[in-house]
């Protein structure tokens, strides 16, 4: 599975503010949204194009435009969602097909309790967004409910992730291709990564 950690500065830079202990939640948002513009412009950076001719105030001029796949950006409720604007701000025709998916506390399976896929996912593109990547549970079950949709094309862009769940999606998922401005060390005996940023969906919704 290929996996790019993005060493651009800004992400790096972005991700540090992200790790401060006492951010405001509409800073959180902000900063969340700008990561996750910068994975998008990094995990789009392969698209293919293909030529035509604009019209200009000088004639025809040779352009290029994205061809072929359209993409679909799936947020994995509740802490996807603060990723989501992100992606739209550099796809703004993106379709959004929402997920949602908890564990189930006595088999401690991910369980999908929602979900609202856009149509022709077989020709679509999913960009799948979760601000962590702990355990991979959730991101495991989101991807199998895009693939039984018809979807073959998929990369997952999260701002943080643990090695645990890099290695359970590279088992269960070679094909899938991920995004992350960080791999951090692990996950604590809570599932939290460490250092990780906390209770992402917390932070982005400023329920604590
Ligand atoms: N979910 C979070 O919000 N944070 C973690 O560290 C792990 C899962």
């Amino acid at each position: 599975m290929p996996i790019h950690e993005i060493a651009h500065p800004l992400v790096k830079h972005k991700l540090g503010l992200l790790r401060q202990k006492s951010l405001s939640t509409r800073s959180f948002r902000q900063l969340t949204a700008e990561v996750a513009s910068l994975l998008t412009y990094e995990a789009t950076s392969d698209l293919l194009l293909e030529n035509y001719e604009v019209d200009t105030w000088m004639g025809k001029v040779p352009a290029q435009r994205i061809k072929g796949k359209k993409v679909t950006v799936v947020p994995i409720l509740r802490a996807g969602i603060g990723m989501l604007d992100g992606v739209l701000e550099l796809i703004p025709s993106a379709k959004v097909s929402v997920v949602g998916v908890y564990r189930n506390e006595e088999t401690l399976e991910p369980v999908a309790y929602f979900e609202k896929l856009a149509h022709g996912l077989d020709e679509r593109l999913a960009l799948v967004v979760d601000p962590m990547l702990a355990t991979g549970g959730s991101m495991l079950a989101t991807i199998e409910m895009l693939k039984k949709a018809g979807c073959t094309q998929i990369r997952a862009l999260v701002l943080v992730a643990a090695p645990e769940g890099i290695r359970r999606l590279q088992e269960a998922h070679p094909d899938v291709t991920l995004y992350t401005a960080s791999i951090d060390q692990g996950l604590n005996e809570n599932g939290y990564i460490v250092p990780g940023l906390g209770d992402a969906g917390d932070k982005i919704f400023g329920t604590k």
